[in-house]
């Protein structure tokens, strides 16, 4: 098939250079023309694990191009994707003002059969929205369908070439075949093709995404009790895991979900329910309890240093939202550091792949260390607020030879606080005693 997406980002990126490997002829259309030229030439403009090699093989492969020219891009495709950022605007909703302009360019050269789909995560109504806009820039209703993307990032190719699911939101059933023919490839483990309308689609990826950061707000919130009435939630967590109808996934405590995903996406559907006068009661508390969480080491920071942080050295392990990823949109690394940084503390930091963006907005405020020991020479105590694998199994006996006093604050529960009590540690983490 012809394809064309529009939109080079994370998911766009992703979306088109999977199509192109399962053999399909794809055109990414972006209008950075800086970016385009990069992706020419293999050079990617995020960490994603396999993508480089991906987009290479399928470049080299001529099955994968890559311009700034929508016309071009546009004219031969069967499908369209459009997955243009969608951030988080005024009063929380999300912001459409690339998905509209990118509407309005497409709409010439669109060929009449050509399928508009919409991959970008979309309020309630969008798909409509696009249907009344294209009949009048063309005076042709033309098929618009909304196919919500569930990847992760640092897991993107892996989950978009064997997803859960796909689900797909059409008003024809023919539309609805097309892109099951798209998919089959990526479904061969029997995996469901879930076909529903537009609304029903845009508010599955909404529900989803909302559902899962409800799930990490409710177990921080137990793991903050568990603390303070002496339980261990990691035992809790075992101990209710086990029924089928709870289960283990996503239920890590640690300092709060972060990313341009959760957060965004739990607002924008908080900012719909208010436009439909219903008090998303839940929604705000899951958002609320979040931004608390970013902040949980504070008090035990403040206590530990008697409140006067002046001219401590403290060493910071994970900048990036999550590990396998050199994203740091709302990443609780970055709260945290702010506030150290108030309180006069001088700040070593580490960090596999985020350093760099993280250095384009703090500068030379922290110390940058390219070694995981360097940071936490002489640090009068170590945090940790992401799970990289290189942070799950240090030398410990060496960690306590270079650091001032042997003190972690661990924001991911990587470490056992027994083991880490015989190591001669003092050792706070989430949701366990001290
Ligand atoms: C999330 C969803 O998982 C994807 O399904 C979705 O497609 C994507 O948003 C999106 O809407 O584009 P992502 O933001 O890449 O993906 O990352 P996740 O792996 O879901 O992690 C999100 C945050 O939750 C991270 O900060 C992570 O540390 C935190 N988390 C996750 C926890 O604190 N505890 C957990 O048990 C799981």
């Amino acid at each position: 098939m012809k394809i064309a997406v529009i939109g080079t980002g994370y998911v766009g990126l992703v979306t088109g250079t999977c199509f192109a490997d399962s053999g399909n002829d794809v055109t990414c259309i972006d209008i950075d023309e800086k970016k385009i030229e990069n992706l020419k030439q293999g050079i990617i403009p995020i960490y994603e694990p396999g993508l480089t090699e991906l987009v290479q093989r399928n470049s080299a492969a001529g099955r994968l191009k890559f311009t700034t020219d929508t016309a071009a891009g546009v004219q031969p495709a069967e499908v369209v994707y459009l997955a243009v950022g969608t951030p988080q605007g005024k009063d929380g909703s999300a912001n459409m003002s690339a998905m509209w302009s990118v509407v309005k360019a497409i709409a010439p050269y669109l060929q009449e059969s050509a399928i508009v789909v919409t991959k970008s995560t979309v309020p309630v109504g969008t798909n409509a929205k696009i249907f009344g806009m294209l009949k009048e820039l063309t005076g042709r209703e033309c098929d618009v369908a909304s196919n919500p993307e569930f990847l992760k990032e640092g897991a993107a190719i892996e989950d978009f070439m064997k997803p859960d699911r796909v689900v797909v939101g059409v008003r024809r059933p023919e539309v609805s075949d097309v892109l099951h023919q798209l998919y089959e490839p990526f479904l061969r483990t029997e995996k469901p093709f879930i076909s529903m309308s537009p609304e029903s689609a845009e508010m599955t990826k909404y529900v989803a995404n909302a559902m899962l950061a409800t799930k990490i707000s409710f177990i921080n919130e137990m793991a903050n009790l568990c603390e303070k009435m002496g339980g261990d939630i990691n035992d809790v967590r075992r101990g209710i895991g086990h029924d089928s109808r709870i289960g283990f996934a996503f239920l890590f405590p640690g300092v709060g979900y972060g990313g341009s995903c959760f957060p965004k996406d739990v607002r924008a559907l908080t900012s719909m329910s208010l436009d439909h006068d219903c008090e998303p009661t839940l929604l705000r508390a899951v958002d609320e309890v979040n931004e608390r969480q970013k902040s949980v080491f504070k008090q035990p920071i403040l206590d530990h240093f008697d409140g006067d942080l002046k001219g401590k050295n403290i060493a910071v392990w994970g900048l990036a939202f999550k590990p396998r990823t050199d994203d740091i949109r709302e990443a609780p690394a970055l709260v945290l550091i702010d506030w150290l940084l108030e309180q006069g503390a001088s700040i070593k930091v580490h960090d596999p792949e985020a350093m760099e963006n993280v250095e384009a907005e703090l500068g030379d405020k922290v110390a940058y260390c390219k070694f995981r020991m360097d940071a936490i020479e002489g640090a009068d105590a170590l945090v940790i607020m992401t799970e990289w694998k290189d942070y799950h199994s240090p030398d410990f006996a060496e960690m306590y030879q270079l650091m001032k006093s042997p003190v972690v604050f661990d924001g991911r529960n990587l470490y056992e606080p027994e083991r880490m009590k015989r190591r001669g540690y003092k050792y706070y983490s989430i949701g366990r005693k001290a």
